[in-house]
């Protein structure tokens, strides 16, 4: 079908000219003479208003059974509207009913709560919310991409399904086609040790938490790549910022350190902001009213500041001095919650703010030790609303320190010989950081629940549609 999309008719087509357009309707108001649609067909925020002369030939089969959330076709022609709020209205000459919807479409013109609505996956990017949440999304997306196509970075797709724990955290979902009542076991007997020399890759085999040691690889070729892909972690937490399954973006560049890691996430996510404000003003604006109060103003303020920058050492002091009553003591060496977080983003920096040089005991092994051994170079972004949203760190690139911190971790060895490998031929210093999508998306929209901004949440307990 040819069709203008909305958003076409509301910018900038021709007033008298003829136009047909296709959507859902979201209400229809009858009076004696003239049935009123509010079309929306999810281009923009907006909905076009079509007036239906009872005239019409369509008007008692097709108008007049167009209900919310029924799918219509209209010829018109596009008017000047003398209502005011929109430039432009359609008086209707052909309505077409293409799919009705009867009465117990769940969307009626009413508020619903966003967790009603997540049990409604398949219906609620038809609102208002969720329309805007994922354009918003798409526009980040495109914003991630073309940052680092300007400054000429490779995107490098990394494997999805790999033999390697890059986190060493153990919180992967294992990939394997063997019966599980029933898996071939190395001892031949039940109950014995699992044989995955027989399973279809080989090897224990899993759903990748990161692409960075793979992105490592092409970094130390290409200099400077990213992926964005899906990750998983078989964490079990049931908060409003972890998902089982979400996207990620990790750029990992060559001869970089630390404090040039910093840098680049830095300009990286006021980019974002930036191209988000700039392409979607009508979104924005109606996270500004109805999600978030300011936002705009905020967002706009963090793409012009500098980011704080404090070391993980002085952010614990810093938290033992609040006098706050954390619900998780304080004490240098602990994993610092999202709580202490949001303290130090919000209330004692009052912006992003980079904490950096974390206790080697608390992070990954692949994270270059500090001198005095106590600590590695690793950098963690925090934002206001949500904590933590990039981590990151300068990677370390000396073959025998990194043997040992795999022994000390725990891992084994003969499973990273490649990862050696990169530190025994043509080592050198290199850094990246991974900036959760979900949570960036949250950032823009004021989204307050991460379910909120992902097409179909993936967690604990719940993987439907
Ligand atoms: O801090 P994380 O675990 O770091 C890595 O995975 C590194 N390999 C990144 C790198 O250096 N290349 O995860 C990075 C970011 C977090 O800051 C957070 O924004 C997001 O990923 N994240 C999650 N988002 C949603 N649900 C989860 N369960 C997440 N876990 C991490
Ligand atoms: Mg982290």
């Amino acid at each position: 079908m040819e069709r203008s999309t909305v958003r076409e008719l509301l910018a900038d087509s021709e007033i008298g000219s003829t136009i047909t357009l296709a959507g859902w309707v979201r209400t229809r108001r009858d009076s004696k003479e003239f049935s009123f649609l509010e079309i929306n067909d999810g281009s923009c925020l907006s909905n076009i208003q079509v007036v239906a002369d009872a005239g019409i030939e369509s008007y008692s089969e097709h108008v007049l059974k167009a209900s919310t959330g029924s799918a219509v076709k209209v010829i018109g022609e596009l008017i000047e509207s003398p209502g005011k709020g929109q430039r432009v209205e359609v008086k209707a000459t052909d309505v077409e009913l293409i799919g009705a919807a009867p009465s117990d479409y769940p969307m009626q013109k009413k508020r619903h709560s966003n967790e009603f609505l997540r049990t409604i996956a398949h219906l609620r990017p038809r609102t208002n919310t969720y329309g805007a949440v994922f354009r918003v999304r798409h526009a980040a997306a495109m914003a991630i991409h073309r940052f680092f196509d300007e400054r000429n970075f490779v995107y490098l797709h990394s494997p999805i399904i790999t033999t390697s724990d890059c986190e060493g955290a153990g919180e992967m979902f294992r990939v394997s086609t063997f019966d599980p009542l029933n898996p071939p076991r190395v001892d031949g007997k039940s109950g014995g040790a699992i044989d995955y020399a027989e399973d279809f890759f080989g090897a224990e085999a899993s759903l990748t938490v990161s692409g960075q040691l793979e992105a490592e690889i092409f970094a130390l070729a290409l200099g400077n790549v990213y992926t964005f892909g899906p990750t998983f972690r078989a964490e079990n937490s049931n908060t409003p910022r972890h998902l089982a399954e979400f996207w990620m973006i990790e750029p990992e560049m060559a001869f970089y350190d630390l404090n040039d890691n910093m840098k680049l996430g830095e300009e990286f996510i006021k980019y974002i902001i930036k191209y988000v404000l700039e392409k979607c003003p009508e979104d924005m604006a109606f996270f500004d009213r109805w999600i978030e109060k300011g936002i705009i103003d905020s967002l706009q303020s963090v793409a012009e500041a500098n980011f704080e920058h404090m070391t993980y050492t002085d952010a614990i002091a810093v938290l033992e001095k609040s006098g706050k009553d954390f619900e998780f003591p304080v004490h240098w060496g602990m994993d610092i919650q999202t709580e202490h977080e949001r303290f130090l983003t919000e209330e004692h920096v009052g912006r992003p703010v980079y904490v950096t040089n974390y206790p080697k005991d608390i992070k990954a092994f692949y994270m270059r030790v500090d001198e005095g051994e106590k600590t590695v170079s690793a950098m963690d972004l925090l934002v206001p609303r949500l904590g933590e949203i990039i981590g990151g760190s300068q990677r370390e690139e000396r073959e025998d320190v990194l043997r040992r911190r795999i022994k000390e971790c725990g891992l084994e060895e003969e499973i990273y010989w490649w990862y050696l490998d990169l530190r025994r031929f043509g080592t050198a210093a290199h850094a990246g950081f991974g900036l959760g999508f979900e949570r960036m998306v949250m950032y823009l929209t004021g989204m307050s629940n991460i379910r909120d901004v992902v097409p179909f949440p993936r967690t604990p307990g719940n993987a439907m549609f």
